[in-house]
């Protein structure tokens, strides 16, 4: 695939070549990322970072990672604050906010929003999530941290055995990832989740004619022991029709330190997308794990920049002038990176 110019609203654009050119950027924006070297790449440029749903890791990583490149991030958050609420189309809003900016990220409840937003936009748009639809920069970062887990275990994503664990129904991050793990071969998939929240059939299809071994099932005990990563998320609230129906499902599957000492292989590498659910009646991922070094959520988050920052990179063309120009910080950074 051609980058420069490209929007990027599906993990279906990709193929295994391109995931590498993004991986291989996205290793060159690590000291950058990592607060050791300064560039100023995108100097002038504009991001117009639009959140019509509830974020805080993809929007403000989008726009640190615009920050780091050099750039800088215009913001809208939430419909009651655009002239969306005043009935303007997205047609309308792409064709004024891309004479702003030079890119777009954008996030909206709706599946297929960011899609047509993007055909109307004379400037690149990054999906930053599409209701229950895809969410690709997420499974990019997802993927990149299964990499780099596997790398320091002697492993790779070829062979890889996972469990997705919650919400599938919903989850649009564990959409995006299973559709992109298909580019990879010989995986082992667990899909644990009550029968009403199952991951969509065609995925589960899409991923048995990629040859991957899928299982789906509601025991979480028995199909978290022999994987390498076990993929937590969040019961979706904001998709289900009442809140009480989704306390029907919040709870079902949790994973804790005692679970994951009796039941996994001591390597087993943990994730979620986050937020994590951390109210009582959920912790689908307890607290009682932050010290556990297999716990990679946080190494996932330090990630969204270095890919975003990737992906700005390749779609506005500037990779081969990243390193020129740039220069050591010249302030305290401390050693907050793993
Ligand atoms: C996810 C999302 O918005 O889909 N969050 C994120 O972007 N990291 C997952 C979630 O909200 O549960």
């Amino acid at each position: 695939m051609h980058f420069a110019g490209q929007h990027i609203l599906s993990v279906n654009q990709f193929e295994r070549a391109d995931i590498e050119t993004i991986f291989a950027v996205a290793d060159q924006m690590l000291p950058y990322a990592r607060r050791k070297r300064v560039t100023r790449v995108l100097e002038g440029a504009v991001l117009g970072n639009m959140f019509f749903e509830p974020s805080t890791r993809t929007r403000v990583s989008f726009g640190s990672a615009f920050n780091l490149l050099g750039g800088e991030v215009r913001e809208t958050t939430g419909f009651e604050d655009s002239a969306i609420a005043k009935g303007e189309s997205l047609y309308d809003t792409a064709r004024v906010i891309s004479g702003y900016s030079d890119v777009i990220a954008m996030r909206h409840p709706e599946p297929g929003s960011v899609a047509e937003f993007a055909s109307a936009s004379r400037v690149p748009v990054l999906n930053g999530g599409d209701g229950a639809n895809e969410h690709p920069t997420q499974a990019l970062l997802d993927l990149y941290t299964i990499k780099s887990e596997m790398h320091g275990r002697g492993g790779d994503i070829d062979g890889l055995r996972i469990a997705l664990i919650g919400d599938l129904r919903y989850g649009r991050t564990v959409h995006s990832l299973c559709k992109l793990l298909c580019l990879f071969q010989g995986l082992e998939v667990h899909l644990i989740s009550p029968p009403e929240l199952r991951m969509p059939g065609d995925i589960v299809e899409t991923m048995r004619s990629a040859d991957h071994k899928v299982t789906e099932t509601e025991d979480l005990e028995d199909h978290i022991a022999h994987v390498d990563i076990a993929y937590s998320t969040r019961i979706q609230e904001e998709r289900f029709g009442s809140r009480e129906e989704a306390d029907l499902y919040r709870g079902r599957f949790r994973l804790n330190q005692n679970i994951y000492t009796q039941h996994c292989e001591p390597n087993t590498v943990i994730m979620h997308p986050l937020p994590r659910d951390s109210r009582e009646g959920a912790r689908e991922l307890d607290d009682d794990l932050n010290d556990n070094p297999n716990l990679a959520i946080f190494r996932q988050t330090d990630n969204g920049v270095v890919v975003r920052m990737a992906l700005f990179a390749l779609v506005l063309d500037v990779v081969e002038q990243v390193d020129r120009d740039a220069r050591d910080v010249n302030w305290y950074t401390g050693s907050r990176f793993q």
